[in-house]
């Protein structure tokens, strides 16, 4: 690949990282008069050190499209609200009534620093959050308007009730020895893939991509999507849990159903081959400017190992 040797996809992904982590740093304005606790909450949980995977991919799919970095300050809006999105689930994801977990992102999760009513509202206020981000940035013609509008409506329906919090309650649901892998393969496409999808379609309509395009990066993020959470379950079990920063067996603890669980490991990384293999193929397909950094991205997923 001819961008593997101007600079490693490690690299590349760290500099985007780089770059969100400033913006997130001035996310929610300084001059909003917030309670302390709340805003210290939500900071907490946003700059504790996540590997940013997802507005990695907001601004990688803006400059696959583009062919240059011209469109990255029109998709940061975006890269920071899938954050702010990502880290509300993951901070409810961890409370006791969900999968009871002490530590994220290698800290106490958030409920266990700041109790559970301020880590619920962190949580709903980090969710909030992101749809102004996006307006804002339409408001002030950061983001042609209807590029906003199309992003919001997205957000709202891939993070919804038919999306990630469809796939968490489904996941709450799913109990083992009944969930089918069908039912699971519902549970990982939502609750994970339809906001890594969000990613990719809002970095490529921030960056002007047409309706072929924006189809072919979506059925990328489906795929990479479920890749992305069959290594999570396989890291569950296997992972370090000083890389991950999170504790290993939190699925065999809440009895969780996971791909390890339903098909073993070695066909659950077959699968995650697999899955990555046909993502590619979904996106050499599109008729992207700059397809490579985004297939760098998918291949470095695939064996990543936090
Ligand atoms: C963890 O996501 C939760 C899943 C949906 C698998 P990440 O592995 O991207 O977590 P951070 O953002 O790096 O902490
Ligand atoms: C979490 O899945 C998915 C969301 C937070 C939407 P997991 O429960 O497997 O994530 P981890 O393993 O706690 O990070
Ligand atoms: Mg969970
Ligand atoms: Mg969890
Ligand atoms: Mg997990």
């Amino acid at each position: 690949m001819e961008f593997m040797s101007d600079m490693s996809v490690e690299a590349y992904i760290a500099r985007l990282a780089g770059m969100v982590e400033r913006a997130l740093d001035s996310a929610i304005p300084a001059e909003w008069d917030v309670p302390g606790k709340l805003r210290e909450a939500m900071m907490y949980s946003l700059k504790a050190g996540g590997k940013r995977i997802r507005p990695a991919l907001v601004l990688a799919a803006a400059e696959a499209v583009r062919g240059d970095e011209s469109a990255a300050e029109a998709a940061m809006p975006a890269a920071c609200a899938v954050e702010l999105v990502h880290t509300y689930s993951l901070i409810h994801d961890d409370l006791p009534a969900m999968d009871d977990d002490d530590y994220r992102r290698g800290k106490p999760t958030n409920h266990k620093v700041f109790g559970e009513a301020m880590a619920i509202l962190a949580g709903d206020a980090l969710l909030t959050h992101a749809f102004h981000l996006i307006a804002a940035a339409g408001l002030a013609g950061r983001l042609p308007l209807d590029a906003a509008l199309a992003i919001i409506a997205d957000l709202a329906r891939l993070a919804g009730a038919s999306g990630m919090v469809g796939g968490q309650a489904a996941d709450m649901l799913g109990e083992q020895g009944v969930t089918t892998l069908d039912g699971l393969r519902y549970i990982h496409l939502h609750k994970t893939s339809d906001l890594i999808v969000f990613s990719l379609t809002a970095g490529g309509r921030a960056g002007g991509a047409g309706a072929a395009q924006i189809d072919a990066l979506a059925a990328f993020g489906t795929k990479i999507g479920l890749a992305f959470q069959i290594q999570d379950d396989i890291l569950d079990v296997v992972g370090d849990e000083k890389l991950l920063g999170k504790k290993t067996n939190s699925d065999a603890r809440q009895q969780k159903v996971t791909y390890p669980y339903l098909i073993g490991l070695d066909e659950s990384r077959a699968e995650v081959e697999r899955l990555t293999r046909e993502a590619k193929e979904v996106l050499m397909e599109a008729g992207l400017r700059k397809p490579d950094l985004l297939l760098g991205i998918a291949e470095y997923l695939m064996s990543r190992d936090r």
